[in-house]
């Protein structure tokens, strides 16, 4: 068998064997009672780590842009705010019109978190019952201020607020209710450590009472039809039991390293890459919106990032090449779920091997096959 390659990717990311062991348990019916034990279980262990006590849970065998799509048209009334500042926020737009749903969006040039007095402009104009923000945005390594996002959007009670907290969740605290979010979104392949293959998110009530004065709401991703069988622990559709038998598991190993452990580990990871970059390259957002779980750095160098990999690969290792437009602009080193201080300084240590950074080769580096 070929060897494990380590993902230094923003998602899917490095898995647990005690991860993939949980989810090979037999299999069991989703309307038995065995089954809604799991699902009670689990959530009200998400409810403990998402700061959320009276949010809703949902368990969806999507991955998170389907609940994203599920959250646009249940609560959207008359016109949605879609907060962009790079590629996966602009996806709450593209979702919205893609519904038919009216949407305006508000820019801000890649690379630079949301122009927040922007925002609380354009909300003040009392044109909009929804408001979409990305939390981390994975193509730039952008994180936003949810604290002054929570404050701008507290002044408008009419306007619910998503947040995409794909890339984030778990990799930093978000404390849910307190900030007002009524919507927070995420897949569980990036800092859950987790397959790819379950989505989770959390409703407030608000956000429920809103569902309920809109007509038409989807089919899938009716959130009333999810509250109904909440009720019972259930969903309304058969659920990724596996994955949830992971997740179970999952959030058990994250409340034994603590989540204040686990959030300072990643914010650790975060300051040792950014001070990397910032030694051979330069980062691409500024350093105080940079995010705790991707690192997005200029190739300042014009290096081969495509190459690079080729050859991280040969030891083993992968890294993300820019997204969309910025590929080969920028490279993009994860660091979240399950990788650790050691796991990063091998990776940094091995890109500086095989660039040459430095001005030249470590001890015991082979920088090609000649030498
Ligand atoms: C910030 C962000 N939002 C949304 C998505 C889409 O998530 P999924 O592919 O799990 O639906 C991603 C995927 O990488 C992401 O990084």
């Amino acid at each position: 068998m070929k060897p494990h390659v380590k993902l230094f990717i923003p998602g899917p990311t490095e898995v647990a064997p005690e991860i993939f062991e949980a989810m090979s348990k037999p299999m069991i019916g989703h309307r038995q009672k065995v089954y809604s034990d799991l699902h009670r279980r689990v959530v009200a262990k998400l409810r403990e780590v998402l700061f959320a006590p009276k949010h809703m849970m949902f368990l969806s065998a999507s991955s998170a842009t389907g609940l994203m799509e599920g959250f646009l048209r249940n609560c959207t009334a008359q016109k949605n705010l879609s907060c962009v500042c790079g590629a996966f926020s602009f996806r709450w737009h593209e979702i919205a019109l893609a519904n038919g749903i009216k949407a305006d969006q508000i820019t801000v040039d890649w690379g630079q978190p949301y122009n927040y007095e922007a925002i609380d402009k354009a909300l003040a104009t009392g044109q909009y019952d929804t408001i979409t923000t990305v939390y981390n945005e994975t193509s730039t390594g952008v994180v936003n201020d949810l604290e002054l996002l929570s404050k701008i959007i507290k002044k408008y009670p009419n306007v619910i607020w998503g947040v995409d907290a794909v890339s984030g969740l778990m990799g930093a605290k978000i404390e849910t209710e307190r900030l007002g979010i009524d919507f927070l979104v995420a897949s569980v392949q990036k800092c859950f450590a987790l397959p790819p293959g379950l989505a989770i998110a959390a409703i407030a009530p608000r956000a429920m009472d809103r569902a309920k004065t809109i007509p038409v709401r989807g089919f899938y991703f009716d959130f009333l039809d999810y509250a109904k069988y909440d009720a019972k622990d259930q969903t309304p559709a058969t659920p990724a039991v596996s994955m949830i038998y992971g997740l179970d598991a999952q959030l058990d190993r994250i409340m034994k390293e603590g989540l204040d452990n686990r959030f300072q580990r990643h914010h650790a990871m975060a300051e040792r890459v950014r001070d990397w970059a910032e030694k051979h390259f330069a980062l691409y957002p500024p350093r105080s919106a940079s995010s705790e779980t991707v690192t997005c750095i200029k190739n300042t160098r014009s290096l081969n990032v495509s190459d690079l990999n080729k050859k991280l690969a040969e030891r083993n290792l992968h890294i993300s090449n820019g997204y969309g437009d910025l590929k080969e602009k920028t490279f993009r080193i994860a660091h979240m779920g399950e990788l650790t201080m050691k796991d990063i300084d091998e990776v940094l240590g091995v890109i500086e091997e095989i660039w040459q950074l430095d001005g030249g080769k470590k001890s015991g580096a082979k920088c090609c096959s000649n030498c």
